[in-house]
């Protein structure tokens, strides 16, 4: 009988942390490693599934806060580290970790990445948001002009202290940006000094300092110089854009990838909009509506006639009901609906990224005035998570 339990002490968070590493075929955190990761293992958060005394399975959630379209942010849980012993899968421990995870979550709402696409959406977790890799040909990347403000660098006890405030003013910029907890910035600064020649540059304006990226640039035997954006955040166009001069004008550099929105101009930049390629598109947030009404509510919707959809929550029956949506609001009613639909594909289409009208096509939903709910959950941007937990 699985039986799951919160843990509190940090001899449990150990044996946690080397139970998930190991699903994931890691190895456990060595004592070098342990003080780094064990600020993030928040109390009363962190759950195990236990077969008699054996701990068998893992997850836990960090609290933090997202942004939905119309620019409301609301209280979120960052869902990670879920993983079974490899001698114990399949016989039900993750599905009893997500059903008491997902009734006692304090958060409207949660995300998780996925190791997977076949785990989640039984536990009502929808594909909300997607993120492009770019790789940039730097040596042909021309961007006409100068400057408008200036970058410096910075050195790891600056942007240690730093870094987390200007994410703090500005990193909150789409629909599906998350707020990051200190326990999420222990491990990226620790990040920073795992490799010496990791750089941060800050950019500051007329009103102060105004973005920030973080970078590593790694050559191989061919002397060929690749970067990893690893973290880049900006307050204005001129902030973007200068950050951007000032990364494709470093000498040596030949290609630099970054992970950006699937709407992000950054090809508009550059004399020659082909210098940014499109590598891949995968998936980046999967989106779970604890409370469904709480989270209808919170978003604005586009022009359009209301719609009511009928939503089911095998999980969460708090959530099964008819919600009126229109350009006014979201609201619960007892009214005949035009579409039905499950609470994992309403997590599909809540941040925008996925439409109605497709999910009709492809079979998953059914009903009608599916032109109109998509009008409705439309956004300007497109939704982007640039904090990976
Ligand atoms: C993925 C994982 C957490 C699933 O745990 P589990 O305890 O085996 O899952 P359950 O037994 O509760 O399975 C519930 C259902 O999901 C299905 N399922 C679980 N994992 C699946 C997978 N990877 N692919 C497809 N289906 C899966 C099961 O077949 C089962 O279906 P059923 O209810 O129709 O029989 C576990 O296999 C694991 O730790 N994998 C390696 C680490 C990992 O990928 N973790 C996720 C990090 S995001």
């Amino acid at each position: 009988m699985t039986e799951i339990r919160v843990l509190t002490d940090e001899a449990q968070y150990r044996a946690h942390s080397t139970l998930f590493r190991r699903a994931m075929h890691w190895g456990p955190p060595t004592d070098e490693q342990w003080p780094i990761v064990l600020p993030s293992y928040e109390p009363g958060r962190v759950l195990a599934a236990f077969e008699g005394d054996e701990m068998v399975g893992t997850t836990q959630s960090f609290g933090s806060s997202m942004v939905v379209p119309g620019g409301a942010v609301v209280p979120h849980a960052a869902v990670s580290r879920v993983g079974v012993r490899a001698d114990y899968t399949r016989r039900g421990v993750v599905s009893a970790l997500m059903q008491e995870q997902l009734s006692t979550l304090p958060e409207p709402v949660a995300t998780l990445r996925a190791s997977e696409g076949r785990i989640y959406g039984r536990f009502g977790y929808g594909l909300a948001g997607r993120v492009r890799f770019l790789r940039i040909d730097a040596k042909k990347a021309v961007i006409p002009g100068s400057p408008a403000g200036r970058v410096r660098m910075v050195d790891p006890d600056t942007s240690d202290k730093l870094l987390p405030e200007l994410h703090a003013a500005f990193g909150l910029d789409r629909p599906g940006q998350i707020s990051r907890w200190p326990g999420w910035w222990a491990r990226a600064l620790d990040r920073k000094t795992e490799a010496e020649n990791r750089v941060m540059v800050v950019h500051s304006g007329p009103d102060g300092d105004d973005g920030y990226v973080c970078y590593k640039v790694s050559e191989d035997k061919d002397f060929k110089h690749s970067m990893e954006i690893e973290d880049i955040a900006w307050a204005n166009a001129d902030a973007w854009r200068d950050l951007w001069i000032y990364l494709t004008r470093l000498d040596l550099i030949d290609e630099i990838n970054v992970d950006a929105a699937l709407d992000d101009p950054l090809n508009w930049l550059f004399e020659d909009p082909r210098v940014v390629c499109t590598k891949d598109v995968y998936d980046q947030i999967w989106l779970r509506l604890v409370d469904a009404p709480r989270m209808l509510a919170a978003r604005t919707y586009g022009v359009g006639e209301p719609v009511v959809i009928e939503v089911h929550d095998k999980l969460l029956p708090a959530n099964d009901g008819c919600y009126r949506v229109s350009a006014d609001g979201a609201e619960r009613v007892d009214q005949q609906a035009d579409i039905t639909i499950p609470v994992e594909l309403l997590g599909a289409v809540y941040l925008g990224d996925t439409k109605f009208s497709d999910l009709a096509a492809a079979k998953r939903i059914e009903g009608s005035r599916f032109a109109e709910a998509d009008a409705l959950f439309a956004g300007p941007v497109a939704p982007l998570c640039s904090t990976f937990f």
